[in-house]
């Protein structure tokens, strides 16, 4: 039997994601991204369709490189105006069951004690159903207004990063033993602070002396999705991701990417197939192929090349302004998302990409293909990454939304559901057990040796508590 296709569907809390100009579509509610029965319905739709998740991307600046302002993103929401991802969770969590959620937060500008709680609430809050989609920021503009002259150098975030997941890690996995809450109304016990201990964590970059604020979630440590696509970044990637997001032109060329990180996990003592590895597509279904290609005609009437540009800029670093019509862009090293400059050169030796080559291919799905047809075109070339390009799954951006959400689930998922391609149900309960069959962080992964690991070590007992205990009058 073929195996399961792992389906997430990704959006981010802004109006234009990864097709620039479609907000002016008819059929596009993705501005109503600002009330909370955008994301319940979208949830439930997801849920319906059984997606293993809703994958939210983020960004904390503006994509203000191409032209050097913010002003063609303004005029084409390119990304901007943006809410924050995390705060829609709860709302739908609260009408959905099963669905998973990954959501992007950059740890640049993040303090692991915080963040660490902020994800152990909502796994609480979703019952075991949240993902962290870690991502170290690519924007100068983001730096700028976060206290920073400049962003830090694209490989030290990732340094930096290392150890920011350490931290949590030790949060999440070693200050709560198991059994730790008591709740024990006649002794009056609600905690027992001798199985609770500081995490004594001194690093280069953080000094975190004491115990994880909240209490052990179902997932503890939340599922690490994570996308850096770089040398750097793959090994980053290959270390901590359970899922890996990546982008493609063409299953052929992606083909050489997910060897290689499945390469790079099993160097690392992890299972080859330990790795899900999902890729960006968007996909335009009908009922026939020809009704599929009428609508994606009227779709890129609706394109716009700046904001496509803008967007690109963001990504790359690169103003493409700047560039002569018929100049091929070559590779640069710049302190943005580097896949994103290398996939249209490096990777790709044979074509050659102008700049108008660039605006029409990310006019609609971004860095990323476009499947058009009918739900048999549809699946078949979704199974064609999947078998030649090595893909478990996939992140589904919307041309318009939830309308191509609901194609999809209508359409798509009834076929693939014949092919075996989809499960008829959710099996296991929460978002880590979907994906890898393991209820806690599997033993590979580097938050499993803290699991137990300060166990017989300084307790809240011996620190905190009874200094706290002693009243100050005495
Ligand atoms: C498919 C894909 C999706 C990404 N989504 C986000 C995102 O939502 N927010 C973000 O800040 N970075 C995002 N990134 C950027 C990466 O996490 C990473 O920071 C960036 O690619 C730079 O690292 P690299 O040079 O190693 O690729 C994404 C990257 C890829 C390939």
């Amino acid at each position: 039997m073929s195996s399961r296709i792992i389906l997430n569907a990704f959006d981010m809390a802004c109006v234009t994601h990864q097709a620039p100009g479609l907000w002016r579509h008819p059929d596009n509610r993705a501005h109503t991204y600002t009330s909370i029965e955008y994301w319940t319905e979208l949830a439930q739709l997801l849920e319906r369709g059984r997606f293993d998740a809703l994958f939210l991307a983020d960004v904390l600046g503006t994509y203000d490189v191409y032209r050097g302002s913010a002003a063609a993103a303004l005029r084409d929401a390119a990304q901007v105006p943006l809410s924050d991802p995390l705060l829609a969770v709860s709302a739908m969590a609260a009408v959905t069951k099963n669905l998973g959620f990954g959501v992007t937060v950059a740890l640049t500008y993040e303090q692991p004690y915080l963040l660490a709680r902020r994800f152990s609430t909502l796994d609480h809050l979703t019952r075991g159903r949240i993902g962290w989609n870690v991502v170290t920021s690519y924007l100068e503009s983001a730096a700028r207004n976060l206290g920073l002259k400049k962003q830090i150098a694209h490989d030290d975030r990732y340094a930096l990063g290392d150890e920011f997941l350490d931290v949590t890690y030790k949060l999440w996995e070693a200050s709560w033993e198991d059994g730790a809450v008591i709740r024990d109304r006649e002794r009056g016990i609600y905690t027992d602070p001798s199985r609770v201990h500081p995490i004594g964590h001194s690093g280069e970059f953080f000094d975190v002396p004491g115990i994880h604020l909240s209490e052990p979630s179902p997932q503890r440590t939340p599922v690490i999705f994570q996308a850096g696509a770089s040398p750097k970044g793959q090994e980053f990637a290959a270390k901590h991701g359970e899922a890996i997001f990546i982008n493609g032109i063409r299953p052929e060329l992606t083909r050489k990417t997910t060897d290689k990180i499945r390469d790079r996990a099993e160097a690392l003592g992890r299972p080859r197939d330990s790795v899900k590895i999902l890729t960006l597509v968007t996909v335009i279904v009908a009922e026939t192929d020809a009704e599929a290609q009428r609508k994606h005609a009227e779709y890129r009437d609706y394109v716009s090349p700046e904001g496509a540009l803008a967007l690109y800029g963001g990504w790359s670093g690169l103003d493409l302004s700047q560039y002569g019509e018929d100049e091929a862009l070559a590779y640069v090293d710049t302190d943005a998302a580097r896949s994103a400059l290398s996939i249209f050169t490096t990777a790709d030796p044979d074509s050659r990409w102008t700049p108008a080559d660039i605006a029409h291919y990310v006019g609609i799905g971004g860095i990323g293909p476009v499947i058009v047809g009918s739900p048999s075109t549809v699946a078949d070339e979704l199974e064609r990454w999947v078998d030649v390009g090595g893909v478990d799954g996939f992140n589904l951006a919307y041309v318009v939304s939830p309308g191509s959400f609901e194609e999809f689930v209508e359409l798509v998922v009834p076929e693939l559901r014949k092919r075996g391609r989809t499960w008829d149900d959710y099996e296991g309960s929460t978002l880590r057990e979907r994906l890898s069959g393991s209820p806690v962080v599997p033993e590979w992964h580097p938050a499993h040796r803290y699991r137990g690991s300060l166990v017989g070590g300084p307790t809240a007992d011996d620190t905190t508590l009874p200094a706290a205990r002693i009243p100050a009058a005495l």
